[in-house]
């Protein structure tokens, strides 16, 4: 195991303003439409109407009978039976988040001569290698790519001659100056420039959508990664907070985490005169090999009054914040945001990263002995500038797909197995339902406390 720590004093003081990234691009692929709203209100333009796409042969899928409950952008696909790239222009170099969705669930039963097998690069670094789209519920693969060009080139490449790639939509947005503070250093040359989005959970909460998040990221519940075996579990208490979260200024801002992933949280209390033993903990899967950003997110919703708040951090077995003190590190303030970056690995033994939140020497009886709002972990690029296994993109751009004859009995293959999809893709039809709709959560800044100089994040590699 190996840990860096760095402290990162570093308060930025911006101008609080709503959000409004100088690239933004939502293509939804495989429509002409110039307007697909999806079902958190945004608009998406087809990849038929906008320049982005760079001319290739592809086909527009269009589901017949599509599902109400379904996006709209799991309606139309685009699928490639050769490298293709979508193109954009960029006018604010630095890091973008890259979202791109695939949905499958009508693949299938389609044969073996041609299915979805693809690479995904964007400029220079492998997103996705020898992928296939899992059939079922649609899959969204969320990265965040350092942009030192003036374009951004996501590029589809399908593994052989029997293989296609397809995409439903991507969404290309400047990201928040403080979400990552500051590229993390692995070693002395080693930094990394891409991030894969391995888990966004809120904890103790609901699942959190696009519509309440102003980065328009989802946050699933933590229900399935908490450790259940020794019996503590009934110990850990779930708290949902109806008050204002107090965004700082120069602390976690509603970019770095929404009022709904910081209005719950799972907590350790005493309620007598001793302080229990036990730690909250939590089991993620992943893969081996890599390094792995671990931001934690707190907000003190579970005190009745600051200064009380004391708790130990673990990752993989290691102390990693010991007696954190919240209070301090919010400025004193109940309810206000903090978060704490560590990088793990890269491990070569183990395939999980283990949280453990407990009290620590300073806790106190009576008082709120740990808590957790929320997590991330972000997989970092490795020295391929891969995220997706030890190939670089020059090898996977390499192996030249077209070839005379071949592509032409390919692209005919292809098309007629792509006919055989859109037959299967035909649905049947359901009852629409109702949606309410509800307004975002207000952007309410009045209390934010300027005169704070407390970090808004520790920054730990040990
Ligand atoms: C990727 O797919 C190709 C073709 O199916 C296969 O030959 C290769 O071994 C795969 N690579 C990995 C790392 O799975
Ligand atoms: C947004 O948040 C509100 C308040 O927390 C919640 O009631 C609503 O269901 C959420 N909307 C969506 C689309 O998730
Ligand atoms: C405090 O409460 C816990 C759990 O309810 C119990 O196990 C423990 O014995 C109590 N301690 C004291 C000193 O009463
Ligand atoms: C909490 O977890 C840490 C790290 O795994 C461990 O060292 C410690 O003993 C645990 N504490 C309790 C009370 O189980
Ligand atoms: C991530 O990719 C960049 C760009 O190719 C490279 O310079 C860097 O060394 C890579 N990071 C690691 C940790 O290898
Ligand atoms: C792929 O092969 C074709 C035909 O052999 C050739 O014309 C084309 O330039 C090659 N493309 C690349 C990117 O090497």
């Amino acid at each position: 195991m190996h840990l860096l720590l760095l402290l990162s004093l570093a308060v930025s003081i911006s101008i609080v303003s709503a959000f409004s990234p100088p690239d933004h691009y939502l293509i939804d692929c495989g429509t002409t439409a110039s307007t697909i709203v999806d079902l958190d209100h945004r608009s998406f333009t087809g990849d038929g109407s906008s320049p982005t796409l760079s001319p290739s042969k592809s086909l527009a899928l269009k589901t017949s009978y599509p599902d109400p409950n379904l996006s709209p952008l799991y309606h139309t696909t685009r699928v490639f039976t050769k490298p293709s790239d979508y193109k954009f222009k960029i006018r604010e170099k630095g890091a973008h988040l890259v979202r791109i969705h695939f949905y499958k669930s009508e693949f299938k039963n389609i044969g073996t001569t041609c299915h979805d097998q693809f690479h995904v690069s964007a400029n220079g670094y492998v997103l996705l290698h020898n992928f296939s789209a899992p059939k079922g519920n649609p899959r969204i693969k969320d990265f965040l790519i350092s942009v030192d060009k003036d374009e951004l080139v996501v590029r589809f490449i399908p593994v052989d001659k029997t293989s296609f790639a397809f995409v439903n939509a991507i969404e290309v947005i400047s990201a928040p100056k403080d979400l990552i503070a500051n590229e993390y250093v692995i070693s002395d040359q080693n930094i990394v420039h891409a991030y894969e989005t391995v888990y966004r959970v809120s904890v103790g909460g609901v699942k959190v959508t696009p519509f309440n998040d102003s980065l328009w990221r989802n946050w699933v519940p933590d229900d399935e990664f908490l450790k259940l075996d020794d019996g503590s579990v009934k110990s850990y208490k779930k708290l949902h907070f109806d008050g204002r979260i107090n965004y700082r200024l120069g602390g976690a801002s509603r970019e770095v985490g929404p009022d709904n992933m910081y209005n719950s949280a799972r907590f350790i209390s005493s309620l007598n005169d001793s302080v229990p033993k036990l730690n909250m903990s939590w089991v993620f899967p992943v893969s081996k090999g890599y390094s792995y950003l671990v931001r934690l997110h707190f907000c003190d919703i579970a005190s009745i009054s600051i200064g009380m708040i004391y708790f130990n951090v673990y990752l993989n077995g290691n102390l990693v914040s010991e007696n954190l003190d919240l209070s301090s590190l919010t400025n004193y303030m109940l309810a206000s945001p903090f978060y704490a970056d560590f990088v793990v690995g890269p491990e070569k033994f183990s395939d999980v990263i283990r949280v453990d939140i407990g009290p620590s020497k300073s806790s106190m009886p009576h008082a709120v002995d740990g808590i957790l709002n929320g997590l991330e972990i972000w997989k970092m690029n490795n020295s391929m500038s891969s995220l997706d296994g030890e190939v670089c993109v020059n090898w996977l751009e390499s192996k030249n797909q077209s070839g005379g004859q071949m592509s032409r009995l390919l692209s005919l293959t292809a098309a007629v197995c792509l006919l055989a999809i859109a037959f299967l893709v035909m649905r049947r039809k359901t009852e629409a339902k109702d949606y309410v709709g509800w307004s975002r959560v207000p952007v309410d800044v009045s209390e934010i406390d300027l005169k704070s100089s407390y970090p808004k994040s520790a920054v730990v590699n040990v």
